[in-house]
């Protein structure tokens, strides 16, 4: 350790202006903005008006299948002085919502104007007083399916919704009543065979990336944050949750419908207050009246069903993205334990029926949350608690702050896919509390949370599995890599920031800013040394606490901390790993020109120093900018190469895939091996990376071997005995069978063999079934098939859904009939994220 010490490079770090930190308020640019525009994927006008808490009253009937709400804002004009905003537009994001009212106060006495964004074409005041004509509406009262008025058939409205306008005049504060249905896109209905438990209906929201708009009107892009207060009315046995803390609970009776419409008819008795908010904030709600009538004392009555009011207080602010509901029949199972000499505790929801088992596989949770906070901080949203939902839930998790929501598919027994949970609570940090600007750089979101996720399965459970994760994690990206890059317009999405205007950002959702988003950090790791970048990191997630990050903001960052805070070697031109700077840098570094003028650096030797470490950074930024930024594909060359990935179980794998792959004995007349897989085998992809890094001879490579077997008409009958998988987890099961399936075409006896010792298609771990099935289909290996169309009648997660149906259409011959009908007795079942990606795949394929 050099002359400065952690600390007071910490203190200096923590002092550091950012630089290109884009704060919503410092880059305010006052242009008349009556013409509606969608920008960054939202109606919004950040610049002008935002929202800075929400207040939220909802009542979710589970058996009509809708939401009727209540949403309060306080609204904020941009900037200061002369320069605060003279607009009093409020413009907010709203998708297939039915809006009833917009007013200026909960008693909804005043009602304020309102249009539609897409409606409303220019600024004169007139025509539109009286509210909006409905675009949406629920024209099945029973269903709750609505549709869009004719006329308006705008891509983008499609994409981004109508839009609200809300002339808000003197007012601070506005209320919209509305309703949300089944045709909210966040929204999934679930009946109740479609839980775990098959007693009750189920709700869930999924909000991420710009879905919050069609349940709940609101500035629907990453940086605004707000604070929120929410009731929750629901019948009873029923629980919510939302990505806030339950703050009480009260109780009345009478009917669900009355909650809002016959308001006097309904005695709430307060059951409990339980919130005492650490930082003593007063958790008060607007919206308050009507609904308090009478808290405390007093009886329900014997009368109508039984209601729950469940509160909620989300006392620091969150982007749109995070807004989170789930109701159903679940219950809570705490995890205690001490930090520090506090008590904490974390824990799991889930239906009553599966609540055990979901407890018992994640019990290494506090461990998880505790090396988070060992590596980056403290976690500040309160209680970190998981919801494990039914299997429909179209992701692996979401990190909504209080509760990640995550899939069942993770619930595999043996606890052996909680990397997952690492890695929604590694979010708390890189996205709930550092966020991306836009949609465009979500790789700072993805990509630094996934590096924290491998961090903490590092702190717990060891480097060698760690490395085993990530390993596999590179394997996924080169093949990535190598099919985006075939495409023409495919390859630009190779790029770390994207360029998203008009598109659906969920485009934006591939390995790119998972992966090569996550090397990057790991490349900037290997070069500094991890001592250095974790002080980076530290300090990165401390300065931009509850704002948004670019990355553009990043580099320059980034500059400063490398020229100041990080050891050069002059004689290797390199930085000295985890060796921090000890000749004191020039002061007038600290503004970091574009080139550096000689009369800034120092006299003697310290100006070679300096000249030469000043250049090396430079040169390595841009390398980050060309090769990983802005750069197609993985960069392999120069001072910012892509890293050496290695795990030493992986190569054990290899080994035996070969060894499997050559046993056994040649077999003339043998198994039957179609057309279609031996042409598949032409392009066999997905090459390991011991072979990508030259570690292999390419002659050694399987798949050569395998095309010659079948070019000569004869196959192997392989020894399943050779497989020796003492020791295997799943994940060296995953990495096997994916090897196997880039050598190239098993026979189905050899399938069978395997499937025999192993039980592999009724394999309870999803990631093992599913490279199974992947395979299986490879091979033509019908016994997998109902397994697998199992799985897809009721598994709902894209990851596993997309490439199911892909490998289908590219290895059946009736493909197309087979993913037809498959998909037609699932997609009622599915969400609407996962159904929208199935149908853009048959369209494609039909194409
Ligand atoms: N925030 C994402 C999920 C997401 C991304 C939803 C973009 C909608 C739009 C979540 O943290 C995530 O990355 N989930 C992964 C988990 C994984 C990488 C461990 C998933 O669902 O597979
Ligand atoms: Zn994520």
């Amino acid at each position: 350790m050099g002359i400065l010490s952690k600390n007071s490079l910490l203190k200096f770090a923590f002092g550091l202006i950012c630089l290109v930190s884009p704060t919503l308020h410092a880059n305010t640019r006052l242009v008349n903005t009556s013409e509606p525009k969608i920008q960054n994927h939202s109606w919004s006008k950040p610049n002008e008006l935002v929202v800075s808490s929400m207040d939220l009253a909802l009542s979710v009937d589970m058996e009509a299948k809708k939401i009727h709400g209540l949403v309060s804002y306080q609204i904020v004009k941009v900037g200061k002085g002369k320069k605060k905003s003279k607009f009093d537009l409020l413009y907010l994001d709203a998708k297939k919502i039915n809006i009833l009212g917009v007013y200026s106060n909960p008693n909804k006495k005043t009602a304020l104007p309102y249009n539609y964004a897409s409606d409303f074409k220019n600024s004169k005041r007139l025509g539109w007083q009286k509210g909006a004509t409905p675009i949406w509406k629920f024209e099945d009262d029973k269903k709750g399916v609505s549709s869009r008025r004719s006329g308006l058939q705008d891509e983008n409205i499609d994409l981004f919704g109508e839009g609200l306008v809300v002339l808000t005049g003197t007012n601070n504060r506005i209320v919209i009543e509305f309703e949300a249905g089944l045709s909210a896109d966040a929204l999934q209905w679930l009946s109740a065979e479609q839980t775990h438990d098959k007693q009750y209906p189920f709700l869930f929201s999924q909000s991420q990336a710009i879905l919050a708009r069609t349940w709940i009107p609101c500035q629907d892009l990453p940086c605004v944050r707000f604070t929120y207060t929410a009731r929750v009315y629901v019948k009873s046995p029923y629980n919510a949750v939302m990505s806030a803390e339950k703050v009480g609970v009260d109780y009345a009776r009478g009917s669900i419908g009355d909650v809002f419409t016959n308001t006097k008819k309904l005695v709430w008795k307060n059951a409990y207050t339980d919130f005492k908010p650490a930082d003593n904030t007063v958790v008060s709600n607007w919206l308050d009246y009507p609904f308090d009538n009478s808290t405390a004392s007093g009886s329900v009555g014997t009368m109508g069903d039984l209601l729950i009011c469940y509160r909620f207080a989300q006392n620091r602010p969150i982007p749109s993205y995070l807004l989170a509901i789930s109701v159903g029949d679940f219950r809570y199972s705490s995890y205690r334990f001490t930090e520090d000499k506090n008590t904490k505790e974390t824990g799991v929801f889930a239906e009553r029926g599966y609540l055990e088992e979901c407890s018992k596989e994640f019990k290494r949770l506090p461990e998880l949350v505790k090396a988070a906070e060992k590596l980056y901080g403290q976690y500040v949203w309160g209680s970190y608690r998981v919801l494990v939902l039914p299997p429909s839930f179209p992701f692996g998790g979401m990190e909504n702050p209080v509760v990640t929501f995550a899939t069942p598919t993770i619930v595999a027994g043996d606890g052996s896919l909680v990397s997952l949970l690492a890695h929604e609570l590694a979010h708390s940090w890189s996205g709930n509390l550092v966020t991306n600007a836009t949609w465009e750089e979500f790789w700072l979101n993805e990509g630094f949370t996934n590096y924290f996720e491998s961090r903490i399965m590092e702190f717990v459970f060891g480097k060698e599995y760690a490395d085993l994760l990530v390993n596999l994690a590179y394997a996924d990206l080169v093949k990535t890599v190598e099919e985006m890059e075939q495409d023409s317009l495919g390859r630009l999405d190779t790029r770390l920031v994207l360029d998203l205007e008009n598109r659906d950002p969920d485009e934006g959702v591939t390995d790119i800013a998972y992966e090569k988003g996550r090397f990057l950090l790991v490349m900037i790791e290997r070069n500094i040394g991890r001592e250095n970048w974790d002080l980076f990191l530290r300090s990165y997630f401390s300065r931009h606490s509850f704002g948004v990050v670019t990355t553009q903001g990043l580099l320059a960052e980034l500059k400063y901390f490398l020229l100041k805070g990080v050891s050069y070697s002059v004689s290797e031109n390199r930085f000295i790993p985890n060796e921090i700077e000890r000749n004191p840098a020039p002061s007038r570094l600290d503004s970091i020109p574009l080139s550096l003028p000689s009369s800034v650096l120092p006299a003697g030797e310290l100006k070679d120093y300096w000249d030469k470490k000043y250049r090396f950074c430079s040169d390595f930024l841009l390398a980050i900018e060309k090769g990983w930024i802005h750069g197609i594909g993985l960069p392999y060359d120069g001072i910012a190469a892509f890293p050496d990935i290695e795990s030493a179980e992986l190569l054990r794998v290899d080994g035996i895939a070969s060894r499997y792959w050559s046993s056994g004995v040649d077999k003339l007349e043998g198994d039957k091996v179609s057309e279609k897989g031996v042409a598949d085998e032409a392009k066999v992809s997905g090459i390991n990376s011991s072979i990508n890094q030259g570690k292999i001879d390419k002659m050694d490579m399987p798949e050569v071997m395998a095309c010659e077997f079948h070019r000569g008409g004869s196959t192997r009958r392989r020894d399943v005995l050779t497989l020796d998988t003492i020791h295997f987890t799943a994940h060296h099961w995953v990495h096997l069978l994916r090897r196997l399936r880039s050598m190239g075409q098993l026979s189905v006896n050899d399938m069978e063999a395997m499937d025999e010792r192993f039980h592999l298609s009724e394999s309870k771990n999803s990631e093992v079934a599913f490279e199974w099935f992947m395979l299986g289909l490879k091979c033509q290996y019908m016994a997998v098939f109902p397994y697998m169309e199992q799985f897809l009648l009721t598994v709902g997660r894209r990851k596993f859904v997309l490439p199911l149906y892909e490998q289908i259409l590219k290895t059946q011959d009736n493909g197309l009939d087979m993913v037809s009908n498959i998909f037609y007795g699932a997609s009622a079942g599915y969400h609407s994220v996962t159904r929208k990606s199935v149908s853009e795949l048959l369209l494609d394929y039909r194409r």
